[in-house]
C-alpha cells in the first residue's frame, strides 16, 4: 500500500483518544508510562533509557516497543527521541566547532556515527541539526550552532540530516524559527527572516528532515509555538513540509506567560491552529483537545492532519514494518572507526589564530614541554555542551596525549593545572606554573571554558577568560618564553592583551573525545590547522551583535577609521562615520578566517561570465597555490555583494566554499559555478528577485579581503 494510503487507513480505525495520544510526547521510559502506552495515550517518548542506567538500552526501547505493537490496540510504534546533538558516547566536537571544518562530507559523517550509536541504544529520532543563526556570542546555546552564515548552516545542516537519516534516525531541524537567546524575544523584519532565519530551515527540508521543533521565543509578538504564519503558511505550506512538527519541551504551554494565552486550554487551541503535531512533555493537548473540538474551538481536519503526519513519519522510518532494534550493536560505541573519525573531525575544527614567529609547530628539539592550565586534562569539560551520553572515561585529553607524543620521542611534559577549574580564582599555584615554564623547552597554556559554561541556558553577559586566567597567562609569560595558548571553548571569546602578546593562539572549540589527539598533533606538527571561523569573534563584548554580512551606512566606517578622539580635536563632521570611538568597528578575527602552517595564495581572477542572464549560472575562477612547506586544506570561499537592490543588501554575503588540499608548491584552479538564484533575496513586497544590476565578487581565503571583481545580472 502507498504512504498515503497506510496512513489513511490506520486514521480511520483509531479512536479521539488514541489520535490525541499520538500528539503527546513523555519523557522517560519509568514503569508507570507502560500503561499509558498500552492504553495508545502515548505517540512518543523521549530520553526512554540512559545507558549508565540500563544495561541494554535497546532492549529497554524493544520492551517499550513490544507493549505499543503488540499490546496496544492498534500496535502504532512509538517514536523515540533523545537529544543527540555531536556524537553520543563518541563526542565529535561541538557543532559549531564541527561548522570550522567546512567540510560537507565531514559533517555527513558526524551524524551517520552519531545515529549508529544512537540506535544501537534505541533511539530512532535525535533532535537535530540546530540551524539558528547565531550571531550573539553570549548566548550559551551558539555552542550548538552552526555559526552565523546562512549558507553554512543550510549546507551542513543538510548534510547532518542526510548523516542521520541514512541510518535510520530521523532529525529534527530545530529552533522553528527565530531563536537567538535563550527563551527570548526576537524582532525579526520579514525580508530579513526570509533571507537570514528561514534559509536553512528551507534547506533542511529539501534534504528530506522528517521532523522540525517549533522554538520557546517569542518572534514578532506571537510565541513560535502558536505561529500559523512561520508554521503553517512557511514551513508547511510554502516550503512543503510533509513530516511533522514537535513542541520544544513545555513550549505549548509556556505560551501562558509569554502572556499570549489565557491558560492550558487557549495553550493548545493555538498550537494546534498554529500546526504544532505533537506536544513535547507538557500535557495542553491531552488535557484540552476533546473540550476544545465539542465547543468548536478547533477543527477536527487540524487534529487529523497532525496525526497524519506523525503516522506518516512512523511509517517512512519504517516502524510499522521493523518496529524492534536489533539489541546487539552496542559495539559499535567508541569502535576505532569512530574514534578516528572523532580525531579526523577534530583536526579539522580547529582553529589557528595567531602563529608569531612560526611559534607553532612546536620544534622536534623540544624535549620538555610545560603543559599549564585548567583545560589541560578536563575530560568532562572537553566533550561540550549537549554530550550527557558521551563518556568522560574514554576521552584523550590534551595533557594524555602530549605526555604520549614527547614519551615517544624521549621528553617529559612538565603539567600544572594552576587553575581547579576554568573559574577558579585562586593564583596560589601561579609560582608553580610560571616555574614549570622556566624549565621548559616550550609552554603550552591551555585555556577556555569549562563545559559547563555554554549550552542551553547557559549565557554569559561577559565573553573573556573566566576565573583567574589572564592572571595565569601573565604569571606564566613572565618566564619571557613563547607561550602557545590552547583555547577549549564553546563560544567566541575576547582574550584581550592575550591575542598580542601569546606567541601562538589555537583555538581547539570543545573538541570531543579525541579533541586532545587531535590538539596533540597540531601542535606538533602531525596535522596542519585547517578550521576556519563559522562565527566573527568581537574584540570586546560591547562590539556584539558584529558578524560579517552587516549592511552598509550611508557613513561606512574608513578601514583606516580612528579609535579615540584625541583632546581639543575641533567637530568636524567630515570624519563622522558609524564606527566606535573606543575600539576598532571590525572583529577581532572575521568570519571565515584561519591561519595553516603553510600560506596559500590566491591570483588570477577570472570572471567568465561578466553578464549573466537570470536564470543561467555566474562562473568565477581563481588560482590558488600551496606558498608554504607543507600539504594542507584551504577553504577557498566565494563572496558576493549586490551593490544596488530595491532593498539594501549585506556587504558581503558567502555563497560558495570548497575544502581543497594543496601539496607544497601545488596550483589549484578553483571553479565556481553559481545560479543566479542564489543571488536572490526578498524585495519589500517578499517577492524573492534576482535584480539586475552589478554584483561585486571576492574569492578569498576569509570575509576580509581577497580577490575582488565584478559582474553583472542582465535580466531574463
Ligand atoms: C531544548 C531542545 C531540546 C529539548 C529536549 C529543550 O530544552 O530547547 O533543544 O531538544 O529540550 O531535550
Amino acid at each position: 500500500m502507498k504512504e498515503d494510503a497506510r496512513v489513511e487507513s490506520v486514521l480511520a480505525a483509531m479512536t479521539f483518544d488514541e489520535k490525541v495520544g499520538q500528539m503527546w510526547q513523555i519523557n522517560g521510559g519509568a514503569a508507570a508510562h507502560e500503561a499509558l502506552v498500552r492504553e495508545g495515550r502515548v505517540g512518543s517518548v523521549l530520553n526512554l533509557a540512559y545507558w549508565r542506567e540500563h544495561a541494554n538500552p535497546a532492549a529497554h526501547y524493544n520492551r517499550f516497543q513490544r507493549i505499543a505493537v503488540e499490546e496496544s490496540r492498534l500496535g502504532i510504534p512509538l517514536i523515540v527521541g533523545r537529544d543527540v546533538i555531536h556524537g553520543f558516547r563518541t563526542v565529535l566536537p561541538i557543532p559549531l566547532g564541527q561548522a570550522a571544518a567546512f567540510d560537507d562530507a565531514l559533517a555527513e559523517e558526524g551524524a551517520a556515527l552519531a545515529a549508529r550509536e544512537a540506535r544501537a541504544h534505541g533511539i530512532n529520532w535525535t533532535f537535530a541539526p540546530m540551524v539558528d543563526i547565531s550571531r550573539d556570542p553570549r548566548w550559551g546555546r551558539i555552542a550548538e550552532s552552526l555559526g552565523e552564515d546562512p549558507l553554512l548552516a543550510s549546507r551542513l545542516g543538510a548534510a547532518m540530516v542526510r548523516g542521520f537519516q541514512r541510518e535510520g534516525v530521523a532529525a529534527c531541524g530545530k529552533h522553528y524559527v527565530g531563536y537567538g537567546r535563550d527563551y527570548n524575544t526576537a524582532n525579526i523584519p520579514e525580508g530579513l527572516l526570509r533571507d537570514v532565519y528561514l534559509a536553512p530551515f528551507e534547506a533542511l527540508v529539501k534534504a528530506g528532515c522528517m521532523t522540525f521543533m517549533s522554538a520557546f521565543n517569542d518572534l514578532n509578538g506571537v510565541p513560535a509555538s502558536g505561529n500559523p504564519f512561520t508554521l503553517r503558511q512557511i514551513l508547511k505550506g510554502q516550503f512543503g513540509f510533509d513530516g511533522f512538527v514537535v513542541s520544544d519541551w513545555g513550549s505549548v504551554e509556556e505560551m501562558i506567560a509569554h502572556g499570549f494565552c489565557e491558560d492550558r486550554s487557549a495553550a493548545a487551541q493555538a498550537a494546534l491552529h498554529a500546526g504544532v503535531d505533537m506536544e513535547m512533555v507538557s500535557r495542553c493537548y491531552t488535557d484540552n483537545l476533546r473540550r476544545l473540538l465539542d465547543a468548536g474551538l478547533v477543527e477536527k481536519a487540524w487534529i487529523d492532519e497532525a496525526v497524519a503526519r506523525i503516522l506518516r513519519i512512523k511509517l517512512r522510518l519504517g516502524l510499522f514494518d521493523d518496529p524492534y532494534l536489533p539489541e546487539d550493536r552496542l559495539s559499535v560505541t567508541l569502535c576505532d572507526a569512530h574514534r578516528a573519525l572523532a580525531k579526523r573531525a577534530a583536526l579539522a575544527s580547529a582553529v589557528l589564530l595567531r602563529n608569531e614567529g612560526a611559534a607553532l609547530p612546536l620544534s622536534a628539539a623540544v624535549k620538555t614541554l610545560a603543559v599549564i592550565g585548567p583545560l589541560a586534562d578536563a575530560p568532562r569539560d572537553q566533550l561540550g555542551c549537549w554530550a550527557m551520553d558521551g563518556e568522560p572515561e574514554a576521552c584523550v585529553t590534551p595533557l594524555a596525549a602530549l605526555r604520549a607524543a614527547l614519551a615517544a620521542r624521549g621528553g617529559t611534559v612538565r603539567y600544572v593545572q594552576a587553575l581547579a577549574g576554568s573559574r577558579d580564582t585562586s593564583p596560589a599555584q601561579f609560582a608553580a606554573a610560571r616555574a614549570a615554564a622556566e624549565a621548559a623547552d616550550a609552554v603550552v597554556l591551555v585555556l577556555g571554558e569549562e563545559e559547563v559554561l555554554s549550552g542551553e541556558a547557559h549565557c554569559r553577559a561577559y565573553l573573556d577568560l573566566p576565573g583567574a586566567q589572564h592572571g595565569l597567562f601573565d604569571a606564566v609569560a613572565a618566564c619571557g618564553k613563547p607561550v602557545v595558548v590552547v583555547v577549549l571553548a564553546g563560544r567566541p571569546l575576547t582574550l584581550g592583551a592575550i591575542n598580542d602578546r601569546a606567541a601562538a593562539i589555537l583555538w581547539a572549540w570543545h573538541p570531543g573525545t579525541l579533541g586532545g589527539e587531535a590538539v596533540a598533533d597540531l601542535l606538533l606538527g602531525c596535522a596542519v590547522p585547517s578550521g576556519k571561523l563559522p562565527v566573527s569573534f568581537p574584540r570586546t563584548v560591547g562590539q556584539v551583535p558584529v558578524f560579517y554580512s552587516r549592511k552598509n551606512t550611508g557613513r561606512p566606517p574608513q578601514d583606516d577609521a580612528r579609535v579615540g578622539v584625541p583632546e581639543g580635536t575641533p567637530l568636524d563632521p567630515k570624519g563622522f562615520t558609524a564606527s566606535y570611538l573606543d575600539c576598532d568597528y571590525r572583529p577581532k578575527y572575521p568570519f571565515g578566517f584561519g591561519l595553516s602552517y603553510t600560506t596559500f595564495a590566491y591570483d588570477g581572477l577570472q570572471i567568465r561570465t561578466p553578464a549573466v542572464r537570470s536564470g543561467e549560472s555566474v562562473v568565477i575562477a581563481a588560482a590558488v597555490t600551496n606558498t608554504g612547506a607543507c600539504a594542507a586544506d584551504e577553504t577557498v570561499q566565494l563572496y558576493i555583494r549586490d551593490v544596488t537592490a530595491s532593498a539594501t543588501r549585506p556587504v558581503k554575503e558567502l555563497k560558495d566554499y570548497m575544502r581543497i588540499t594543496l601539496k607544497p608548491g601545488e596550483t589549484r584552479q578553483v571553479v565556481f559555478s553559481l545560479p543566479t538564484a542564489a543571488l536572490a533575496f526578498h524585495d519589500p513586497a517578499m517577492r524573492r528577485v534576482v535584480e539586475p544590476g552589478r554584483f561585486q565578487v571576492w574569492v578569498a581565503g576569509c570575509s576580509d579581503g581577497g580577490l575582488q571583481g565584478e559582474f553583472a545580472v542582465v535580466g531574463e
